[in-house]
C-alpha cells in the first residue's frame, strides 16, 4: 500500500463514521506554549475544553508534525523528527467503547493486519486516577485475551497536557508485533520493552481531566477522544518494510543520497548518517514551507540545529553539498498531493538551506580541524570550551557530540549548560536596562509612551488573544517599539481594532496606580511579567483602570519598574506606524502619540 493510498483510506473509513475530514493545520501552532505542532490533537486543543467545534463532535485528520524530543533516536528503525499522525477525534461525542471498536476494525478489518501480532495497553492508574478497567473489558468484549493486554502507569499509558495546560487522560495503546525473534532481554518481553519486537502504532487518548499549570487535576465536563497513529509506522508494517526509511515516503531520498556515496559498504554508522539526512532535511523543508527561518531563537534555532545536523552529516560521509537542491526537489514530489506547499516553497528552502550552509560550512571545517587537533592531546572538551566552539562557530552542543565521538573526544554536556546559563546570565543584565524601562533620565514623552505600551500590550492581548508575549521594548522620546509573539501578520483590520482600543482607554482617562507588593502576590494578582528569574523579592506593579468602581474595573497590570503618567488622557492619541516581522513567530509594532488628529 502507498503512502498516499494509506492516508486516503484512514480519512475514508472515518468520514464513513460520522467524522468531518479537517485538513493538517501548520506546523506553528497557535498554542503558544509549544514550539512546534507535535499531535494531531493540536488545533483541536480548545474543543475538548468546551469551545463548540465548528466542525462539529467527530472530525478526523492527517496531521504533519515535528517533535525533537526523540532526536538522539533518529537513524533506527521508528523514530523521526518529522512524521504524520493519522488520528480522530471527539469533542463530546463518543467515548472508549466507539473508539477501541473503530481503531480494532481500521487494523483488522481495512488495513487486514494480523491479529495475533497486535497487542494492547492500558492505564493501570496513578496517584490520583484510577485504572482504566473500563478499556481493558472493552478489549476482551472483542476477543483479545487478557494476556495480551498489558497495564502501565502514567509514563506510558497517560497522555497530555501538550504546553503546560491542558485535556489530558489515560491512553489505550495498539503495538505491532514487528520481529519474530525471541527478545533480547530476558524471557519477559511486553510491548514497550527496549528489545525492539514492538513498534507503537496507534494510540487512543482519554480526554477526561484538565491539568492545570500547577499541576492539578480535574475532571473535564465534556469527555473527549484524541488518537494519534504513527503514519510512517504504519506504513513500514503495511509495506512488509524493516523500517521507516524504506517506505515510500523515504526511499527515493536514500536512493539519492547513496548513489553519490563514495563508499561502498555501509556500516551502521553510515547508515544511521544518511538516515539523520533523509529525516532531518525533510523537517527542514516542512518547517521552512511553513514560514520559519534560521535563527538564534526558539523555531529558528531548532530549524538552525537541524540544518546544522544536516550539513554536519553530509561532510562526514564526505557527501557534495550540491547535491541538497535534488533532494528538496524530490521532498516537494513525495508530498506534492498531500502538503504541496513543499513544492511550492522549494526555491525557497533551498535558498535558505544555502544561505545557511553559506554560514556554516566554512565554521564546520575550522571546527573539524580544531578538534582533531584537540584529540591529539586530550580526551576530553570541558563546558568551557563547549560553550566557546558554539559562540565561535555556532556549534550546537548535540553536533559537538557527534563530532565528538569521531575524535574519541567527550564532551561535557552539563558543563556547556552551565557556561551557557552564565553567559545568559550576564547578557540579561545588559538586556535589562533596553527591555525593563526607559533609561535613565526619561523624558515627560517617553515616559507617555512608556504608559502608551502598557495599553498596547493589552490591547494586543484582548483582540489576538492571550498567548501574545512581550518579546522586547524600546522607547525613545519619538516613538515606541514593541515586540510580541504572534504567528501571523496582523490584518489591517486587527491593527485597527488595536488601535481604536488603546484610544478608548486613553479617552476613558484611566487612572495609573503604582503599588509594590510581593512578587508572589503580583504574579497570582495576574500581573504580566516576563523577566521572572531577575525579579527581585518585591516589585513594583503598575495597574492602569477605572478606580472609581467597586471593585475596581482594571484593563492593564503589569510588573514593571516605571516610570509613568498619572492618567491616561495625558497620552493624546495614539497611532500605529508600522507593523512587521521581526523573526518567524515574532511581530514588531512602531507607534507614536499625536497631540490632536
Ligand atoms: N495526542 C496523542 C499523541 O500524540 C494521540 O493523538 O500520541
Amino acid at each position: 500500500m502507498k503512502s498516499q493510498e494509506l492516508r486516503e483510506k484512514f480519512l475514508k473509513y472515518f468520514e464513513s463514521k460520522g467524522h468531518k475530514v479537517v485538513p493538517s493545520s501548520s506546523l506553528i501552532p497557535s498554542d503558544p506554549s509549544v514550539l512546534f505542532t507535535t499531535a494531531g490533537m493540536q488545533q483541536f486543543k480548545e474543543y475538548f475544553v468546551g469551545k463548540p467545534s465548528p466542525y462539529g463532535k467527530r472530525v478526523a485528520s492527517v496531521q504533519k508534525c515535528v517533535r525533537t524530543t526523540d532526536i538522539e533516536e533518529v537513524g533506527d528503525e521508528t523514530h523521526l523528527t518529522f512524521f504524520e499522525m493519522l488520528g480522530n477525534f471527539s469533542f463530546g461525542d463518543y467515548f472508549k467503547k466507539e473508539a477501541i471498536s473503530f481503531a480494532f476494525e481500521f487494523l483488522t478489518q481495512e488495513l487486514n493486519l494480523p491479529l495475533e501480532r497486535l497487542y494492547f495497553t492500558v492505564f493501570k492508574g496513578e496517584g490520583n486516577i484510577p485504572p482504566d478497567e473500563e478499556s481493558e473489558k472493552i478489549w476482551q468484549a472483542l476477543g483479545i485475551p487478557k494476556e495480551k493486554i498489558f497495564k502501565f502507569g502514567m509514563e506510558d499509558n497517560f497522555w497530555g497536557p501538550t504546553g503546560k495546560e491542558g485535556p489530558c487522560g489515560p491512553t489505550t495503546e495498539i503495538h505491532y508485533q514487528v520481529k519474530d525473534q525471541p527478545c533480547s532481554k530476558g524471557n519477559l518481553c511486553i510491548p514497550n520493552c527496549e528489545c525492539g519486537r514492538f513498534v507503537e502504532i496507534w494510540n487512543l487518548v482519554f480526554n477526561e481531566y484538565f491539568k492545570d499549570q500547577k499541576g492539578n487535576f480535574t475532571l473535564l465536563s465534556q469527555q473527549g477522544v484524541d488518537t494519534g497513529a504513527g503514519f510512517e509506522r504504519m506504513l513500514f508494517i503495511l509495506q512488509k518494510e524493516e523500517n521507516v526509511f524504506d517506505t515510500d515516503v523515504f526511499k527515493p531520498l536514500l536512493e539519492i543520497l547513496q548513489s553519490k556515496l563514495k563508499v561502498s559498504k555501509y556500516s551502521n554508522e553510515v547508515l544511521r548518517s544518511l538516515r539523520i539526512i533523509a529525516d532531518h532535511l525533510k523537517s527542514s523543508a516542512f518547517i521552512i514551507a511553513d514560514g520559519v527561518l534560521p535563527s538564534n531563537l526558539e523555531r529558528g534555532y531548532v530549524l538552525r540545529r537541524l540544518i546544522r545536523r544536516v550539513l554536519l552529516h553530509f561532510k562526514l560521509l564526505d557527501l557534495d553539498f550540491d547535491l541538497i537542491p535534488a533532494l528538496v526537489e524530490r521532498i516537494g514530489k513525495i508530498y506534492a498531493s498531500s502538503y504541496p506547499e513543499v513544492k511550492e516553497c522549494q526555491e525557497k528552502i533551498i535558498q535558505v538551506i544555502s544561505s545557511e550552509k553559506e554560514k556554516f560550512s566554512q565554521a564546520l571545517k575550522r571546527a573539524l580541524t580544531l578538534l582533531e587537533k584537540i584529540s591529539k592531546k586530550q580526551d576530553f572538551i570541558s563546558g568551557k570550551e563547549a560553550f566557546d566552539l558554539y559562540q565561535t562557530y555556532g556549534l550546537p552542543p548535540e553536533i559537538l557530540k557527534e563530532i565528538g565521538e569521531r575524535f574519541n573526544l567527550k564532551v561535557d554536556l552539563k558543563g556547556f549548560e552551565e557556561a551557557k546559563k552564565e553567559h545568559q546570565l550576564i547578557s540579561k543584565k545588559g538586556a535589562e536596562q533596553k527591555f525593563g524601562g526607559i533609561g535613565k533620565d526619561p523624558t515627560y514623552e517617553a515616559t507617555k509612551l512608556h504608559t502608551a505600551t502598557h495599553l498596547l500590550h493589552q490591547a494586543l492581548r484582548e483582540v489576538l488573544g492571550t498567548h501574545i508575549r512581550q518579546m522586547g521594548s524600546d522607547i525613545t522620546p519619538e516613538r515606541l517599539r514593541f515586540d510580541f509573539t504572534h504567528p501571523k501578520k496582523l490584518t489591517s483590520q486587527e491593527l485597527k481594532k488595536v488601535e481604536d482600543l488603546v484610544n478608548q482607554k486613553i479617552k476613558e482617562d484611566l487612572k495609573v496606580i503604582k503599588e509594590e507588593m510581593s512578587l508572589k502576590e503580583a504574579l497570582e494578582s495576574g500581573a504580566l511579567a516576563f523577566f521572572k528569574e531577575k525579579y527581585p523579592e518585591r516589585v513594583t506593579v503598575y495597574s492602569i483602570g477605572d478606580f472609581s468602581k467597586n471593585p475596581p474595573e482594571i484593563f492593564s497590570k503589569e510588573i514593571c519598574g516605571g516610570p509613568h503618567v498619572k492618567r491616561t488622557s495625558e497620552l493624546g492619541y495614539f497611532k500605529i506606524v508600522k507593523e512587521e516581522s521581526v523573526s518567524a513567530g515574532v511581530r514588531r509594532i512602531r507607534a507614536i502619540l499625536i497631540s490632536e488628529v
